[in-house]
C-alpha cells in the first residue's frame, strides 16, 4: 500500500493496485484496439507481431521502469522531475517540455477518434432498438413484388458469382505469397515487353527459383480457371433449377443483406467527412475527460479506472469468445501467430518499434507523472511488468476479437485505419440484429479504452500547471482541455471536403491528422524515450535509483541497467537515423 505523503501535500493513489490499473488504463487505448490490429493487418500478421513483442521487451519494458523510477524518485511531473533530480534547470528539462507538448498534440487527435467511438456506440444502440433490418425488409418486399422471374434469377446468379470471385481471391492470396505474386507480375511484365516473348520466357525461366514460382502460380491460376468455369455452369443450373418458392426466399435473403450493408455503410460511413459532428463528439469526450481529471488523482482517475478497466476486460473476453465460435477463427489465429517473412516490409520493423512507445504511453512522461503519485519504494519492476503485460495481452486479444469477425464476414485484414470504423460495422451488419448488440459492446469498449488513456494525456499537461504554476486542479484540467480542443479543430475537420483543411488534405496527400499523429508518435515519443533512457542509464544518481529498487536482486537491476544504457538507446537511435533517411529501406 502506498501511504499518504501528508508533508508534501501531493496527491497519491489509494493503493498499488489502483496505480497499476490507472497506468494500464493509460497504456490500453486506441493504440491497442484501433491501431495495433490495422498495422498488424497492413504488415502481414505473424512476423510483425513477433518483432513487436521483441520491441516491447527490449525497449518498452526497460523504459517503462525508467519512467516510473524517475517519477517516483522526483515526486513531480516531467518538467519538474528533471529539475528536482538535477537540482535546477538543465538541458534535461527540455525532455520534460517535449513530453508535455507531445501529450498535448496526441490528445488533440485522440479526442477526435475517441469521439467517433462514442458516436458509433450510440448509433449501434439506435440500430439495435430500431433495426435497419425492418426497413430493409420492407424494401425487399417491394423489390420482389415488382421484379419478374428472370430478373430475379439473374440477380441471384450475379450475387453467387460475386461471392465466388471474392472467395477465389482470398484463396489465391493464401496459396501464393506476396513475394511470389510480385515476382510473377515482374516476370509477366518482362515477357510481354520483350520482342520475342517465347524466347524471353525461356531465358528468364533458367533461373531456378523463378521457374518454381512461375510454375506454382500458373498451376494455381489454371486450377482456378477450371474451377470458375465449372462453378459458373453449376450456379446457373442451380438457380434456374430451383422452385419458385426457394427462389423467392433466396432473393429475399440476398436483397436484404445487400440493403442492410448499404445502410450501415451510410450511417457509419459519413463521420470522417463531417467536421462539425466530429468536433461535437470530441467536445463531449473532452468534457468527460476534464471532469474526471478535475476530480483528482485518487477520487477521479483511480476510481474511474477501477470501474472502466475490469468492464473493458470483460467486454473484450466476451467478444473473443464470440469470435472463437466463428468460421474465421482458425484463419485469424494463424494470421496473427504464424510468421510469414514474405509479407513483412522492412519499414514494418520500424513501425513496430514506434508503436511500442505509443502503446505503452512512453516517451512523454505519462508513466512518470503517474509514478509520481506513488510513494511506495518497492515493487517497481513487478508494476512495470504487470502494466506492460496487460497492454500486450489486450493488444493480442483485440486482434483475436477483430480478425475472426472480419475473416468470417468477408472483410479484409488489410483495411488500414478503416478496419475498426468501416469493416467492423459492415461485419456486424452481416451478423444481423445480434450483430448490433456486439457492435454496442465493441464500440463501448473502444470508448472506455480511449477514456482511460485520455485521462493520462490530460493529466500530464494539467499536472504541469498544478505543480509548477500552483493552479488549482479543476482550473488546470479545464484550461488544458479548452486549449487542446482548439488544437483538435483541424483534426476534426481533416476529412471534411467542404473546408479548407479537407482541400489541403487532398492536395498535400496527407492530412493534418496524419501529420500531427506522425510527428508526435514517430518522432517526439521515440526521441523523448531516448532521452529518458539515457538519463536513467547514464545521468541519474545511482543512490536515487538504488532507493527505488531495494527489493530487487542485484543481477536484475544490473540487467536492466545494461539494457537501458546500451540496448534500448541503440535500437531507438537506429530507428531515428532511418527516419532521417540514413538507411535505404
Ligand atoms: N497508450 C495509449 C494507446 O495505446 O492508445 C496512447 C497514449 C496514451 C500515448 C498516453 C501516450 C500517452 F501518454
Ligand atoms: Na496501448
Amino acid at each position: 500500500m502506498a501511504g499518504q505523503q501528508k508533508e508534501t501535500g501531493r496527491s497519491h493513489w489509494k493503493s498499488r493496485f489502483g496505480f497499476v490499473l490507472a497506468a494500464a488504463g493509460s497504456a490500453v487505448g486506441l493504440g491497442n484496439i484501433w491501431k495495433f490490429p490495422y498495422i498488424t493487418g497492413e504488415n502481414g500478421g505473424g512476423l510483425f507481431v513477433l518483432i513487436y513483442l521483441v520491441c516491447i521487451l527490449l525497449v518498452g519494458l526497460p523504459i517503462m521502469i525508467a519512467e516510473i523510477m524517475i517519477g517516483r524518485a522526483a515526486q513531480k511531473q516531467p518538467v519538474g522531475a528533471f529539475e528536482e533530480l538535477n537540482g535546477g534547470k538543465t538541458i534535461w528539462s527540455a525532455a520534460g517540455w517535449m513530453g508535455v507538448l507531445a501529450g498535448f498534440i496526441i490528445l488533440s487527435f485522440y479526442v477526435v477518434v475517441a469521439g467517433w467511438s462514442m458516436d458509433y456506440t450510440l448509433k449501434s444502440i439506435v440500430n439495435f432498438t430500431q433495426p435497419i433490418e425492418k426497413e430493409a425488409a420492407a424494401e425487399t418486399d417491394l423489390f420482389i413484388a415488382t421484379a419478374d422471374m428472370e430478373s430475379m434469377q439473374n440477380y441471384l446468379i450475379d450475387k453467387r458469382l460475386a461471392d465466388q470471385a471474392r472467395m477465389g481471391e482470398s484463396l489465391l492470396e493464401r496459396e501464393i505469397s506476396k513475394r511470389q505474386m510480385d515476382a510473377f507480375a515482374r516476370f509477366q511484365a518482362a515477357v510481354s515487353a520483350a520482342e520475342d516473348p517465347e524466347e524471353a520466357r525461356r531465358r528468364l525461366l533458367t533461373d531456378e527459383e523463378l521457374q518454381q514460382t512461375v510454375t506454382h502460380v500458373e498451376a494455381i491460376q489454371q486450377q482456378m480457371q477450371e474451377l470458375r468455369k465449372g462453378i459458373e455452369e453449376q450456379v446457373r443450373a442451380d438457380v434456374t433449377g430451383i422452385s419458385d418458392e426457394t427462389l423467392f426466399r433466396q432473393v429475399r435473403m440476398e436483397k436484404r443483406r445487400e440493403l442492410v450493408l448499404a445502410k450501415v455503410g451510410v450511417t457509419f460511413g459519413n463521420l470522417y467527412t463531417n467536421g462539425w459532428q466530429s468536433l461535437m463528439w470530441a467536445f463531449l469526450f473532452m468534457a468527460l475527460t476534464v471532469g474526471v481529471v478535475a476530480g483528482g488523482v485518487s477520487a477521479g482517475i483511480e476510481r474511474a479506472c477501477q470501474i472502466l478497466m475490469p468492464t473493458l476486460f470483460a467486454l473484450i473476453c466476451t467478444m473473443v469468445l464470440y469470435g472463437a465460435f466463428q468460421s474465421g477463427f482458425p484463419a485469424a489465429v494463424s494470421f496473427v501467430f504464424s510468421p510469414d517473412p514474405s509479407r513483412l516490409k522492412p519499414s514494418g520493423v520500424l513501425e513496430a518499434l514506434g508503436h511500442a512507445f505509443f502503446t505503452l504511453s512512453l516517451g512523454m512522461g505519462a508513466m512518470m507523472t503517474y509514478g509520481s503519485y506513488q510513494s511506495a519504494k518497492t515493487g517497481l519492476f513487478q508494476e512495470a511488468l504487470m502494466i506492460t503485460f496487460l497492454d500486450t495481452l489486450i493488444a493480442l486479444l483485440a486482434c483475436l476479437m477483430i480478425f475472426p469477425i472480419t475473416f468470417s464476414y468477408g472483410q479484409e485484414p488489410t483495411a488500414g485505419p478503416g478496419l475498426v470504423f468501416m469493416s467492423m460495422p459492415l461485419a456486424f451488419a452481416e451478423i444481423g440484429t445480434g450483430g448490433m448488440l456486439l457492435s454496442i459492446l465493441f464500440f463501448g469498449l473502444l470508448f472506455f479504452a480511449a477514456l482511460t488513456s485520455a485521462l493520462s494525456l490530460l493529466e500530464v499537461c494539467a499536472s504541469y500547471l498544478i505543480d509548477q504554476k500552483d493552479w488549482s486542479r479543476p482550473q488546470a484540467a479545464l484550461a488544458t482541455g479548452v486549449i487542446t480542443l482548439l488544437v483538435a479543430v483541424p483534426s476534426a475537420f481533416d476529412g471534411d471536403p467542404d473546408t479548407l483543411l479537407g482541400t489541403w488534405h487532398a492536395d498535400y496527400g496527407k492530412g493534418f491528422f496524419d501529420t500531427v499523429d506522425h510527428l508526435a508518435s514517430n518522432w517526439m515519443l521515440p526521441l523523448g524515450g531516448l532521452l529518458i533512457a539515457v538519463y536513467a542509464g547514464w545521468v541519474m544518481p545511482r543512490k536515487l535509483q538504488e532507493a527505488e529498487v531495494k527489493d530487487i536482486p542485484s543481477w536484475m537491476f544490473q540487467g536492466w541497467l545494461f539494457v537501458i544504457r546500451i540496448v534500448a538507446p541503440a535500437l531507438v537511435v537506429v530507428v531515428l537515423l532511418q527516419k532521417v533517411g540514413i538507411f535505404d529501406v
